[in-house]
């Protein structure tokens, strides 16, 4: 089954003081959602923004709201994301707490829910979710900064994953550019999320095509 690729946008290098602008040059361009990367400095080493935030931007954009969790205890805090907008929340295995009852109260309020898999943790430990979930989500840098370099190791776990399941949305998170792009989409993700990029391309709604794999 071949999905069409869904463009998430990172904001998460952009300027919080131009936030309107951001959310409309991610909306000119064609993403089809805001990825949202909400950190702790614990869970993984940045200082972020959270709810209060994301309830302003909600206003400012039309477009679907992603929460990346990278925060310790994601279950504690939850229905807040989803409260002020979020419609899917994707979680790391790596934190803290029960991942059956975080999807569980995912489900509950309506909203999508994904896991993330670090670029150390096996594809396995995923298996027992799969059927419960609408989405993974593998990084391919570690949580914490945009602008960092694709791990090419990950493409394994991403094929790997396409083998165990075609339904399944796959997402692949950082480092994502012209040239990793091709290698990411063939190997079976259908849900591409980027900040760098896409904002430091100088024709926006290029890139985001590039990433769907148009190459125009
Ligand atoms: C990293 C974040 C990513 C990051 C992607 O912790 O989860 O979403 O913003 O940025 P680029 O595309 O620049 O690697
Ligand atoms: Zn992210």
């Amino acid at each position: 089954m071949n999905k069409e690729i869904h463009v998430s946008v990172s904001i998460l290098a952009e300027d919080f003081s131009i936030l309107e602008k951001v959310l409309k040059t991610v909306e000119n361009a064609g993403g089809d959602s805001v990825h949202l990367d909400v950190i702790d400095g614990v869970f993984a080493p940045n200082l972020t923004f959270g709810p209060v935030v994301i309830k302003g931007i909600r206003k400012l954009t039309t477009l679907p709201l992603h929460a990346h969790l990278m925060i310790k205890d994601p279950e504690k805090y939850l229905e807040n994301y989803i409260n002020v907008g979020c419609s899917q929340i994707y979680f790391h295995l790596e934190s803290e707490g029960n991942p059956e009852n975080i999807i569980e109260k995912i489900h509950e309020m309506n909203a999508k829910c994904g896991i993330v898999l670090n670029p150390d943790t096996s594809v396995d430990t995923v298996k027992p979710y799969l059927k419960q979930i609408d989405a993974v989500l593998i990084m391919s840098v570690h949580p914490g900064f945009s602008g960092q370099k694709f791990i090419p190791e990950v493409l394994s776990k991403i094929k790997k994953l396409r083998e165990i399941s075609s339904e399944i949305d796959i997402a692949v998170d950082g480092g994502i550019n012209d040239e990793t792009i091709e290698p990411v989409l063939s190997s079976g993700a259908n849900v591409i999320v980027a900040n760098s990029y896409v904002f430091s391309s100088p024709d926006r709604a290029r890139a985001v095509r590039r990433l769907k794999g148009l190459n125009e």
